[in-house]
């Protein structure tokens, strides 16, 4: 079955990114979020994005306005009732993503995948919000940020994924130009699973003194010719996303290496929360 109509839910830095690859490759998208002025904004940040990439000479207008005219931004649930996607991608929060999906599920059509973005937590736990005759088109799709940049997606089955709910994700993620690698159900999954024990070592470091933010995060882009250095990667990825993964993993191994360090607690409670506040480990100036 071609998938044609995807509703995304939640317009933030995931979704916003996963709307615009969906709607890149051909898709009609609904961009959902409770409050639809915060789907337009999300819609807004895929203009600006397309816009970049115009102005560089990477992509055509007419490419830009047809991507941009397969985006409805939404405040509404019924969307879901044509779609043959369903790709969740709400804040990282067992109880909000269960609540969510049990409510799409008595609105979707019984066709529909339900995807879940989630970094961290089980797929067969998110999955037990939905029917029984659902989970079998119950899926982890978990994509990384910037999506339109990062050709990486994780695929975790849950407990009664078929093979042809796997095979409808692997031809979209195909589609996109992304590599599919296949995660086992466990906390945090592969990426997260390594990233998150260096971000939270990085933190520590600077908790204790070590050096600066600034010298940390320069010890990693020169020394490890990373991107970005661990606590500019954080602020990116949001404090409190970061904190919500590291809990998900501690609770679920219990060991040290995972616990979030008391920096990323205060920081969060704090309300500094990275690049989207305006304030973590570094300060981002409004432009
Ligand atoms: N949205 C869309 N495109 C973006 C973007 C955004 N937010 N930010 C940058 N880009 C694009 C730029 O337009 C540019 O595109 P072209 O090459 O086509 O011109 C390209 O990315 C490079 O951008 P810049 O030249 O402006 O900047 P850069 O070279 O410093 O790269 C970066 C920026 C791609 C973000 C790079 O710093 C990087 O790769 N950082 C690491 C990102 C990373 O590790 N992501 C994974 C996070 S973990 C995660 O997401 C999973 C989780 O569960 C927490």
């Amino acid at each position: 079955m071609p998938i044609e109509r995807v509703v995304v839910a939640g317009a933030g830095l995931m979704g916003h990114g996963i709307a615009q690859v969906h709607a890149a490759i051909g898709c009609r998208v609904a961009l959902y979020e409770p409050d639809a002025t915060r789907a337009t904004a999300g819609r807004d940040r895929i203009a600006a994005n397309l816009e970049r990439a115009v102005a560089k000479g990477k992509l055509g207008a007419d490419e830009r306005d047809a991507t941009l005219d397969r985006i409805v931004p939404t405040g509404d649930l019924e969307a879901v009732a044509d779609a043959d996607l369903v790709v969740e991608a709400v804040f990282e929060d067992i109880a909000v993503k269960t609540g969510l999906w049990s409510e799409l599920d008595g609105r979707a059509p019984e066709r529909a995948i339900f995807a879940t973005n989630t970094s961290s937590i089980s797929i067969a736990r998110l999955a037990e919000a939905v029917a029984p005759q659902r989970r079998e088109r119950f899926v982890g799709v978990h994509f990384f940020s910037p999506v339109p940049v990062m050709p990486l997606v994780e695929l975790i089955r849950g407990p009664l994924t078929t093979d042809g709910t796997e095979a409808a994700i692997r031809e979209l993620a195909a589609a996109m130009g992304k590599q599919v690698i296949v995660s086992a159900d466990r906390p945090g999954f592969i990426v997260n699973r390594m990233l998150m024990p260096f971000l939270a070592e990085a933190m520590r470091a600077y908790e204790d003194g070590l050096g600066t933010a600034q010298d940390i995060d320069t010890g990693a882009r020169i020394g490890l010719n990373h991107p970005m250095g661990p606590l500019a990667l954080a602020d990116f990825i949001g404090l409190d996303v970061c904190l919500g993964i590291m809990r998900v993993l501690h609770d679920g191994f219990g060991q040290e290496q995972f616990r979030p360090p008391r920096v990323l607690e205060e920081l969060v409670a704090a309300g500094r929360l990275g690049q989207k506040s305006g304030r973590g480990f570094h300060e981002y100036p409004k432009a």
